[in-house]
């Protein structure tokens, strides 16, 4: 029996789990295993009625679980970032779920917007670091307040310094810190070199800008080497996230697994749920293997269709495949995955982003129908 929390979240968020619980449930009926729902209310809601973005108390209680089983958070009656902030970040932070394990992979079936590419040309993963970078939330904004006299003192410092014209005299500056540690680099790199290894990939690509922001990635390069020195057989490689996300669509088919800082991996994998077909195919897994990890769709909570049933539920269910499999149900998320891939190929129960007229739930009964069938 596995006991699985759940936290639906807000907008689209509980049709969405709906479905994924759907299937989930008839893989479990299938592999003949117990799956036991743990029912969450945070989200929107419970913020606005309570004014409690996701208590201690939730947290200590999420503690005792290997997985949680996440929808979509953000609402419009709220100001953006205290619920994204509020829970997911918090979640991923206090539990140090420090992969972000992203399948950028196209189904057969579907459509990419990138010409003459299918599913064996789109089919790597990135591992995004998931708690430290720019993401580590150290950042203020500072009045300057300095006289019109050490003003003069640091241009003249500028000018004979570095040669530079540089106009100090702004009132008011923001700034954001990104921090990377050397522990932390090195278990989300091995991870991705793990991931590697199990997955026969013979590269592992790490994307930064350590050609600007030398100190953070040239450290990250450091480790990758040190690293990439245990694993026989796998080489290494890197690009800049710049040039990556122009390689991403000319050559997907270059990548196997990919490795990246916190901020760059947010950017590159919704470049890369687009080159899967959209944002509705895309899952995630927020995963620290020794703790508390959490499996979601990429995207967000979509109000506008909230209610609507017509959501593609496809990530969250490939989200759920991932959770199986993260409890040690292998068999029953691959079962998951195929059944899911089996349903789109086919194309007769289709969500409306990919062309079709099926409601979510429909979209979800089709496919658990299909793991009853094949398990
Ligand atoms: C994601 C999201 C989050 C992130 C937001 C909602 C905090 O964009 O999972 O990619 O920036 O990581
Ligand atoms: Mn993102």
């Amino acid at each position: 029996m596995h006991e699985i929390p759940v936290i639906e979240g807000d907008g689209i968020g509980p049709e969405i789990i709906d479905a994924g619980k759907t299937v989930l449930e008839a893989a479990s009926d299938a592999r003949n295993f117990g799956l036991d729902w743990h029912d969450l209310p945070y989200g929107a809601d419970h913020y606005l009625e309570t004014d409690e973005v996701l208590p201690d108390h939730a947290l200590d209680e999420l503690s005792k679980y290997d997985a949680v089983y996440f929808g979509s958070i953000g609402d419009p009656r709220v100001e953006p970032g205290v619920l994204e902030k509020g829970i997911i970040l918090r979640l991923r932070f206090e539990f140090d779920q420090y992969v972000n394990l992203r399948p950028i992979k196209l189904l057969e079936g579907v459509e990419s917007p990138l010409r003459n590419r299918g599913p064996d040309d789109i089919d790597f993963t990135v591992v995004r670091e998931n708690t430290e970078d720019f993401y580590v939330g150290i950042g203020g904004r500072a009045e300057t307040g300095k006289t019109e006299a050490e003003l003069e003192v640091e241009r003249k410092l500028y000018k004979t310094k570095f040669g530079l014209d540089i106009e100090t005299d702004a009132e008011e500056i923001a700034y954001q810190i990104g921090s990377i540690s050397r522990e932390g680099t090195e278990r989300v790199v091995e991870y991705a070199f793990d991931h590697a290894e199990e997955n026969d990939h013979d590269l592992v690509t790490g994307v930064d800008k350590a050609n600007v922001l030398t100190d953070i990635y040239g450290m990250w390069r450091e480790v990758m080497d040190d690293v990439a020195t245990n694993y026989d057989g796998i080489d290494h490689e890197y690009d800049y996230v710049d040039a990556t996300t122009m390689w991403f669509v000319k050559n997907p088919d270059h990548y196997q697994t990919v490795v990246t800082p916190n901020t760059f991996g947010d950017i590159i994998t919704d470049l890369g749920a687009m080159l899967q077909g959209g944002l509705g195919l895309a899952p995630g897994g927020n995963i620290n293997p020794d703790g508390t990890s959490m499996f979601e769709p990429l995207h967000g909570s979509a109000p506008k269709y909230a209610g609507e049933n017509r959501a593609n539920p496809t990530a969250t269910i490939w989200a759920g495949a991932l959770l199986l499999d993260h409890i040690g149900e292998e068999e029953a998320g691959e079962l998951v995955l195929e059944s899911l891939q089996d349903v789109i190929a086919e194309g007769e129960t289709l969500t409306r982003d990919l062309g079709g007229d099926a409601g979510t739930d429909e979209f979800g009964e089709t496919v658990a129908e299909r793991v009853r069938e094949q398990g």
